[in-house]
């Protein structure tokens, strides 16, 4: 998104206990997914509950250029009319795909196995993001690639008409590249293996199997994963439920956490094992979390969550789990900062390319705020007290919704207002988020 105006937040702390039952926006991983995979698919795609995020907003006009028709009907459902794998055609113009680097990576490799070529912009957060990471395994499948330094958008492609299949080991734990690898896949003829050292979330592979793909996925040694895709699937259009996004609904938990006396239930949250680290570590922590009528919804696992304030103590986050809550360290360290103790989080070099180096952006917010924080190599300790920080201090952003978000919870609980210097870029993630936070009871004002 490249709003023109800043657009300032204060969280003014709230009045009392936050309470009520809400719905949190659809999943954003999963939301970009469906209406590329129903582009990908022959027939058509019935989304419910997809996120109307900038970035997901910015990928439906992608697959549009591309020709695929999306379509949002009155009562926000959406539908896709598929083009079939090999049959995107050449966008006429260049794709800006905003803030989002699922949105741009994905795509790349989408790209990758359509003999077109096509352009990618976006955002100055995304512009600076590193695309090398798809750039290379894409180009050993038969794809051109032309980018800024290191890597950068704005990026040009040229896809292969005959992709080569993939064997190919993801170096850092990154679902973004493992999808781009497995998209591109979808092109080539035979078998495209993938393999990860460190589990990512699997919406890609659920989801291609959900179309009809033969996936399959063999656990290797210590906790790796092997997946073998069958190229060259016809994919069928199908309907989606989009389950609440566990990231966003991250931020009302925590919120209700942190404030006195509070209890709030989130309905339908996505709660697949390689997104949840968060909710395990918050109740290790002691948080007070109740996990209901948990179920099956078009191949992922959603529940509702009753979340009661409690008291936190801090703990050792092992990096192990980094990649199942890697959108969820800012949030986190707000919790933390309020938990009595330190809480060490190991193994966050990835923070660094998100959409700020939020391993900076955190700590330089919660210092700001009065917490005790520190970083030592790629770890991040937040030293607790039992209490909250005071507050008091504007925090930078940095084009970053979670950011955002996390200090405007923070803000519910600290003696002194903390105010954000920019939060037009939660709507790429979380749409009405101040509204939401208010109905429960939360203080935000603009300004
Ligand atoms: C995402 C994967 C993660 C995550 C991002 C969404 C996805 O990025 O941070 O918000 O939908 O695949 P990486 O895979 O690069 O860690």
């Amino acid at each position: 998104m490249s709003h023109a105006s800043t657009l300032r937040m204060t969280a003014t702390g709230a009045d009392g206990p936050l309470s009520g039952s809400i719905r949190v926006p659809g999943d954003k991983s999963i939301s970009h997914r469906a209406v590329m995979l129903g582009a990908l698919a022959v027939g058509e795609t019935t989304i419910t509950g997809l996120l109307e995020g900038e970035d997901v907003l910015r990928t439906a006009a992608a697959m549009r250029a591309l020709g695929a028709t999306v379509t949002r009907h009155e009562d926000g459902t959406y539908t896709v009319a598929g083009r079939g794998i090999g049959a995107l055609a050449e966008p006429a113009d260049v794709l800006d795909m905003g803030n989002s680097g699922t949105a741009a990576r994905l795509l790349a490799g989408i790209l990758a196995g359509h003999p077109i070529f096509a352009v990618m912009t976006g955002d100055a957060s995304l512009r600076r993001r590193p695309m090398k990471r798809v750039i290379d395994p894409l180009s050993a499948l038969g794809a051109s690639f032309w980018a800024r330094e290191g890597g950068r958008l704005p990026l040009a492609i040229r896809g292969a008409a005959s992709p080569l299949p993939a064997d190919y080991t993801v170096p850092v734990a990154s679902a973004q590249v493992k999808s781009a690898v497995l998209l591109a896949g979808l092109s080539a003829p035979g078998i495209s293996r993938v393999v990860e050292n460190t589990p990512t979330r699997d919406h890609t592979e659920l989801m291609l199997r959900g179309f009809g793909a033969t996936v399959m996925v063999n656990a290797m040694k210590e906790g790796g994963r092997e997946i073998l895709l069958t190229g060259q699937p016809e994919l069928t259009g199908r309907p989606i439920a989009v389950p609440a996004d566990p990231s966003s609904a991250a931020f009302p938990a925590v919120a209700a956490l942190i404030v006195p006396g509070s209890s709030i239930t989130l309905e339908g949250v996505g709660m697949n094992p390689l997104r949840a680290g968060l909710y395990a570590t918050l109740a290790e922590m002691g948080a007070d979390i109740e996990i209901h009528d948990e179920r099956d919804e078009a191949g992922e696992i959603v529940a509702d969550l009753t979340v009661s304030s409690s008291p936190l103590t801090g703990v050792d986050v092992p990096a192990s789990r980094a990649a199942s809550m890697i959108d969820e360290f800012p949030i986190l360290a707000v919790a933390a900062a309020c938990a009595s103790g330190t809480t060490r989080m190991r193994g966050l070099a990835e923070l660094r390319v998100k959409e700020s180096d939020r391993l900076a952006a955190i700590a330089t917010g919660l210092a700001a705020c009065g917490a005790r924080v520190s970083i030592e190599g790629d770890d991040l300790l937040v030293h607790g007290t039992g209490a909250p920080p005071r507050g008091g201090a504007t925090v930078e952003t940095h084009m970053d919704h979670r950011i955002a978000m996390s200090f405007l919870v923070l803000g519910q609980v600290t003696a002194e207002p903390v105010a954000i210097d920019d939060g037009g870029f939660i709507d790429t993630s979380f749409p009405g988020f101040a509204d939401l936070m208010r109905g429960l009871g939360a203080a935000i004002t603009e300004g």
